[in-house]
């Protein structure tokens, strides 16, 4: 199949790219500064770009960055760029459905609804906090509470799956995660510190990212893991463990 990544420099986009390249599929990697063969030049602040580098593939991986209130507009030129296109997966954010309140959440879920009003064939994929693997672990949340997190490879492996398997996928929202954790847990895997950094201070950094955690912490996330894993066991789901003590070296490319 030929596939048009967005974000194929980015976290996501880049494991889905490599790992979509590992299964034969001809990928196209969609960016701004294109660089290397495969590379198709597109903008999400130009629609022109992305129905050019949409034509033709026979699906879309379609992530949006964090551009605050651009984002739906963004995403939206995204999915008219990709009308013609026989499947759409699109990566949100898990419960982003939900009228959370978050602004980054609410940014995307007005991306979900237009899509799922206006394409045929689409995905609606919902990852956790992406594992990470650097520094302390400095979150401005309680040192008891859980957080779903998943692995960037398995945010792929659902990706490429759908893909491959699009009945199995049409029209579907899919909230993501492979492990459910405290903070000290996460620092105790990773050998660093836990540190819990006050809510004021998280404020001042993104009153976006607190609002995200103040939900996290006062509401949420509703997300059945075992569940997930029975219905998608070929995506070999990582535990935070699993996936930092086998994590590959950084491969952004
Ligand atoms: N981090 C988390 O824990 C988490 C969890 C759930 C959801 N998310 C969501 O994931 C998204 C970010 O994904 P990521 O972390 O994989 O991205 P990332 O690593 O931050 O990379 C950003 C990507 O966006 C592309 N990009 C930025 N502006 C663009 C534009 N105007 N036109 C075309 N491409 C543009 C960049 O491509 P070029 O620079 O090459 O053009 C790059 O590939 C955000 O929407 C975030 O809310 C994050």
């Amino acid at each position: 199949m030929k596939i048009a990544v967005t974000g194929a420099t980015g976290v996501q986009g880049g494991a889905v790219a490599r790992l979509l390249a590992e299964h034969g599929h001809d990928v196209r990697r969609v960016t701004r500064n294109p660089t290397r063969p495969g590379d198709v030049r597109g903008d999400f602040d130009e629609p022109a770009s992305l129905a050019e580098a949409f034509s033709g593939v026979d699906g879309v991986f379609l992530m949006t960055p964090l551009s605050g209130p651009a984002e739906p507009a963004q995403g939206i030129a995204a999915v008219e760029a990709a009308r013609h296109v026989p499947h759409v997966v699109f990566t949100s954010a898990t419960n982003a459905d939900r009228g959370t309140g978050i602004p980054h959440f609410d940014t995307k879920a007005e991306i979900e609804r237009y899509l799922a009003a206006h394409h045929p064939h689409w995905t609606v994929l919902g990852p956790a906090a992406f594992m990470g693997a650097e520094g302390d672990v400095a979150l401005p949340i309680p040192p008891a509470l859980k957080l779903h997190v998943v692995a960037p490879e398995d945010i792929a492996a659902m990706a490429v799956l759908a893909f491959e398997q699009p009945e199995r996928f049409r029209n579907r929202r899919i909230d993501i995660a492979g492990d459910l954790l405290t903070g000290p847990e996460m620092a105790a895997v990773r050998g660093t510190a836990f540190v819990e950094v006050p809510m004021s201070q998280a404020e001042v950094y993104s009153r976006d990212l607190a609002a995200m955690f103040r939900y996290l912490t006062e509401v949420g996330l509703d997300l059945d893991i075992a569940a997930l894993r029975a219905e998608f066991p070929e995506v070999g789901w990582h535990t935070y463990a699993e996936w930092f003590r086998g994590r590959a070296l950084p491969k952004r490319t």
